[in-house]
């Protein structure tokens, strides 16, 4: 029995739609926590040189140092086993491991993830590795980064070094981690790095995206590991009005948040809505013969993100040009809702979306694997209040609804295996710097210092309260 700790005196009940053998879990990535940008051989990755670029990101904050998890990692283990955790998703820096992103592992790169490893083990958490979180080596980049199909082959590459060092201890691998963001955030809104904003170079960047996927998944199955999944995020897309206009914007952002990645991954063709999205733009010079069925190799499971959903209309074309609009101009523009609550990242808090998109997806793609909730979580105002504590009950809210939300759609017949809350601590929220606040574990970057939240002491509560109930 664990006691209740102060700032949640009420008992914290189990939540009885899960399965006994449901994984909890907490997640971060390496650049956003990791720091040590330069250390032990790491080379630059596309978020350093992106950071470092004016106007880029706000407060001009870098990843430099972040939460200096590179030097810290055993006290935030020791964190991760005092929440009682079954599992830690962390990623590998591609720059640490192959500091050009070609030729033979830095060993020293490496040793800091056997470390990470080994440590988690010995705490009795399940490591599960994501191998790439968004952290392209720059001198891939200045080849042309994913828009060329090289970059799926040197993926596969550090993939299969990676595992060669690690498939013996790490049971779970995910591959990519959101592949929209890199593809259409990266080279084609521009907010996040690269920067660029392009209609084709975007598109042929999911392409490869999703070819490297399947070229790390042979990779992986070489080396003998145990699982291994892809993490995307899927969006919930509700129409501002009930028109067909709306609809038909509703359609077109289907394709490029959802089929783009669901139709070649687990129905084995491209996207439906292409021609009526982008147009002229998605002639699909980029495929070959055969990229479908390494795409489509069976996975044991997939990874969910997912925050908020997306309200949307029908919108004027930016960019007249069929040939130079980016791959993110396709008339749909996104509406504010006054109905609920919004998170400091802008976004709508709206639990039942969440049942809604798990059991929509379930019955769109009948061969789908079981799921994993990759991250789910919310960015927050904290305060430390003068007893030293930060009382987030807005974040226990949010977690403990989309929590039930998960058991909702586990009820309603949807296979979910596990969830891992984002993030265990507070990190660089990419464009959106140190300001916004995803941890449940404060960070005072000034003296690194960890203080966890109420919320920590929730999710600890809560899991225990499964292990008793089972
Ligand atoms: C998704 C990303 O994987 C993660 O890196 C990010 O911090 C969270 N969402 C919150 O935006």
């Amino acid at each position: 029995m664990s006691s209740p700790s102060p700032g949640t005196p009420v008992p914290v009940p189990p939540l009885p739609g899960l399965p006994a053998a449901f994984v909890f879990g907490a997640a971060t990535a390496a650049y956003q926590i990791e720091g040590a940008h330069d250390e032990d051989g790491r080379g630059p990755s596309i978020w350093d040189t992106y950071c470092r670029e004016p106007g880029r990101i706000e407060g001009a904050a870098t990843g430099d140092v972040a939460c200096d998890h590179y030097h810290r990692y055993p006290e935030d283990i020791a964190l991760l086993r005092e929440l009682g955790v079954d599992s830690y998703r962390f990623s590998v820096a591609w720059p640490r491991v192959q500091p050009t992103g070609a030729g033979p592992a830095n060993g020293r790169g490496l040793d800091f993830y056997d470390r990470l490893t080994d440590e988690l083990l010995a705490a009795g958490i399940s490591p599960a590795a994501t191998l790439y979180h968004w952290d392209l080596p720059q001198a891939l980049e200045d080849r042309g980064g994913w828009r060329l199909r090289e970059t799926a082959e040197r993926f596969a590459e550090y993939t299969a070094l990676v595992a060669a060092r690690l498939g013996d201890r790490i049971p779970r691998w995910i591959t990519l981690n959101e592949p929209f963001c890199s593809a259409f955030l990266g080279y084609a809104t521009g907010r996040h790095a690269p920067g660029a904003q392009e209609g084709r170079g975007a598109l042929a960047a999911a392409h490869h995206l999703l070819l490297g996927h399947g070229l790390a998944v042979r990779a992986l199955r070489a080396a003998g590991v145990r699982q291994v999944g892809i993490t995307l995020n899927p969006d919930r897309l509700l129409p501002a009005d009930d028109t067909p206009a709306d609809a038909a914007a509703v359609r077109r952002a289907e394709t490029l948040h959802n089929e783009t990645w669901f139709d070649p991954l687990f129905a084995g063709r491209y996207p439906r809505g292409e021609a009526e999205t982008w147009g002229p733009q998605a002639d699909g010079s980029w495929r070959r013969e055969g990229d479908l069925e390494l795409i489509g190799a069976p996975l044991d499971f997939l990874g969910i993100n997912y925050y908020r959903p997306i309200t949307v209309t029908e919108a004027p074309y930016r960019d007249p040009d069929p040939v130079t609009r980016t791959a993110t101009d396709i008339r749909v523009a996104e509406c504010a809702r006054d109905d609920v609550r919004h998170t400091t990242m802008g976004w709508p808090v709206d639990p039942r979306t969440f049942t809604d998109l798990l059991t929509d997806l379930t019955a769109r793609y009948p061969s789908l694997p079981p799921l994993l909730i990759t991250e789910n979580g919310s960015a927050e105002t904290d305060t430390v209040t003068p007893d030293g504590r930060v009382h987030d009950s807005d974040r226990v809210g949010y977690l403990r609804d989309h929590l039930a939300a998960v058991a909702d759609a586990v009820r309603a017949g949807v296979d979910v295996r596990g969830y891992y809350v984002w993030s265990l601590l507070d990190n660089f929220e990419w464009a959106r710097g140190y300001g916004q606040r995803f941890g449940i574990v404060r960070v005072d970057y000034a003296t690194q210092r960890r203080i966890p939240k109420d919320s920590y002491h929730w999710y600890r509560d809560l899991i225990a309260a499964h292990r008793r109930y089972h």
